[in-house]
């Protein structure tokens, strides 16, 4: 009888292990930042709403790069994916400042789902024009929520914090909408309407 190939145990991982909870949501922990314990708590709370907007915005833009269709698929398809990727980064910039802050990140999906105020998608495929406008709006949410938290936590004294939103959260933010509004002006293709009719000529 041969000896089971198992390695001994100081070789094995400890699998299956439960621990509990060592820092609750919503509190803050001491480091010495030269920011107070309530001005922390309160960019804390500010970022990681924002936080799960622009998730829930990464997931819509994720969401129409693949539903996308008609004649404009294909820049359509790519600028999509390039403003998700923008947004992925400021998810992990905005989660990190949390942290740097002591907090704690919102992680989880479903959590995210609880504290977003970006209304749900229908789970089908909306026309393209549509998809766009959806996209405007969840921006525009996103725009209003940073602008308000950036005054008031620059009020606290967080530099840090108000500088996250305007340079990166507020600046990308300005930037898309204007890429995405540009797509939804009715405007011809091929023929210039000079005389107001987009009649053929006779
Ligand atoms: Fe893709």
């Amino acid at each position: 009888m041969t000896k089971a190939p198992l390695a001994p145990a100081e070789s094995q991982p400890w699998l299956h292990q439960h621990g509990r909870e060592i820092q609750a949501f919503g509190t803050v922990r001491q480091f010495p930042l030269g920011l107070s314990l309530e001005a922390r708590l309160y960019s804390c709370q500010r970022l990681n709403r924002i936080l799960c907007d622009t998730q829930i915005l990464y997931t819509l833009y994720k969401k129409h790069h693949w539903l996308v269709r008609g004649a404009t698929f294909y820049q359509l398809h790519l600028l999509l994916d390039k403003h998700a990727g923008e947004q992925l980064v400021l998810v992990d910039t905005l989660a990190e400042r949390v942290q740097t802050l002591g907090g704690v990140a919102v992680g989880d999906p479903r959590h995210v789902a609880e504290v977003t105020a970006v209304p749900r998608p229908p789970d089908g495929v909306e026309e393209v024009p549509a998809m766009l406008s959806r996209l405007l709006e969840a921006h525009e949410i996103i725009l209003a929520e940073a602008h308000d938290a950036a005054a008031r936590v620059a009020r606290f004294g967080d530099d840090g914090t108000n500088d996250l939103l305007v340079s990166d959260v507020i600046r990308t933010g300005e930037l898309q909408e204007w890429f995405l509004a540009e797509h939804l002006v009715d405007t011809p293709l091929v023929r210039a309407d000079s005389d107001g009719t987009r009649s053929p000529a006779g």
